[in-house]
């Protein structure tokens, strides 16, 4: 790949150690990927923040950074944390667990990061415009921002969008590129979602049938809400690792002429019609009686969190279960000031920010039967909590049902 002088310099150690390692894994990715140049970035989302996922090895490797007195050259936010950082205690997290979180927070702060631990920072201040490129963590902002937005991003890990956010650059290949940003695949979609549950379990059944890398042009659902498509996105992205995906009529490069052209010719073709959702519901069908319903993978926009407290009207959440809504700090600010808060607490349950039923420690909290609407954490929570806990997927309607008395 080719280095300017300067990155050659950073590379070479002139900028300090932090850099040239930062740089050694973003040559190294570019090589591996066929890249011919670095581009400049103005943008990342760094993932791996969760003291659960990332543990002691992230934690001294970020304050050894801040030891080294690196700093971030993009506008940086934070993937979810394991806990709410104000109200972990709220949450019962262990204070042990605690203590290494908000260390590991504090340094990615010093860095320059934004300590907004979210998966939906397109809500919460770092939006990339259409066409923008940027370099991005999290598997579901990475199809958001691809796919909804129109900007560009490569499929980022925590460690090379680290990196990236570090030097302000990521490596020209993959889905920056035009070539690699055309459909593939055409998805009939023959059957009306009916819920946000279905759109889940429609992008979830759409990884699985994606080959590596390749871009499913989706049809027949040209009236899904920015909301459905962000659960339909994480959902694929955690099946099939979907980095990119387009709804004709509804997602912005798809309407481009030469986009248009291509997609005419797309020969492959799956249909997803009504017996295709049933069997992703059956996958996630745990039997039993939840103790945790959980909204909010991806975090909830506040059209979400609205829609929990007028479904929660008049409702109680049962003593035996918690009812959680997951949410940005900016997104549970406007809650709070709109007053959906207090109507979902009035009813029993609870709104946390900086962190998801995922990546929160919820098997040591005495969760063991989980009801959610996301597909992608239905799938996530076994094999996260190494198998203690079951999860099942459920319209938001059902969630409240399955967990209120009228
Ligand atoms: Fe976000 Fe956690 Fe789901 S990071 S996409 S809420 S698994």
């Amino acid at each position: 790949m080719y280095l300017t002088n300067d990155e050659e310099r950073l590379l070479n150690g002139e900028s300090g150690a932090a850099l040239a390692q930062a740089m050694r894994l973003l040559v190294c990715l570019g090589d591996l990927g066929g890249a011919k140049r670095l581009v400049p970035i103005k943008r990342s989302q760094i993932a791996g923040i969760s003291y659960k996922t990332a543990g002691d090895p992230t934690l001294e490797l970020v304050e050894s950074l801040v030891q080294e007195k690196a700093t971030v050259r993009t506008r940086a936010s934070l993937n979810p944390a394991g806990m709410d950082l104000n109200r972990w205690k709220d949450m019962k997290i262990p204070k042990a667990f605690a203590e290494k979180q908000l260390r590991i927070c504090e340094a990615y702060e010093r860095l320059g990061a934004m300590p907004s631990c979210t998966c939906t920072p397109y809500l919460s201040g770092n939006k990339p415009r259409f066409g923008e490129t940027v370099g991005f963590s999290e598997s579901s902002a990475i199809a958001f921002v691809n796919s909804v937005l129109g900007a560009r991003t490569n499929r980022h890990g925590g460690l090379d969008a680290l990196s990236a956010a570090l030097v302000g650059k990521v490596p020209l290949m993959g889905y920056l590129l035009d070539e690699n940003r055309v459909g593939a695949l055409r998805v009939r979609v023959v059957f009306k979602p009916k819920s946000e549950a279905d759109y889940s379990a429609l992008g979830y059944f759409i990884g699985k049938c994606v080959k590596t890398d390749e871009v499913p042009v989706i049809q027949g659902i040209d009236r899904a809400s920015v909301d459905e498509l962000k659960l339909l996105g994480a959902a694929s992205a955690a099946s099939g690792s979907v980095a990119l995906f387009h709804v004709i009529g509804r997602t912005p490069e798809v309407s481009s002429k030469p986009m248009k052209d291509e997609v005419s010719r797309l020969r492959s073709e799956i249909q997803v019609g009504q017996g295709e959702i049933l069997s992703v519901y059956e996958e996630f069908g745990a039997e039993g009686e939840p103790d945790l319903v959980t909204v909010g993978c991806p975090h909830c926009s506040i059209r979400e969190v609205a829609v929990v407290a007028d479904l929660l009207s008049g409702r109680a959440v049962k003593k035996k279960t918690k009812f959680w809504v997951f949410a940005s700090l900016r997104v549970a600010k406007d809650a709070e000031r709109l007053g959906y808060t207090d109507r979902i607490r009035s009813a029993g349950g609870d709104v946390f920010c900086h962190t998801c039923m995922v990546v929160a420690p919820i098997e040591d909290l005495g969760f063991r039967c989980v009801y959610t609407n996301s597909a992608k954490a239905a799938f996530y929570i076994p094999r996260m909590t190494q198998g203690k806990c079951v999860a099942k997927l459920l319209s938001l309607r059902n969630c409240i049902k399955a967990c209120t008395t009228s």
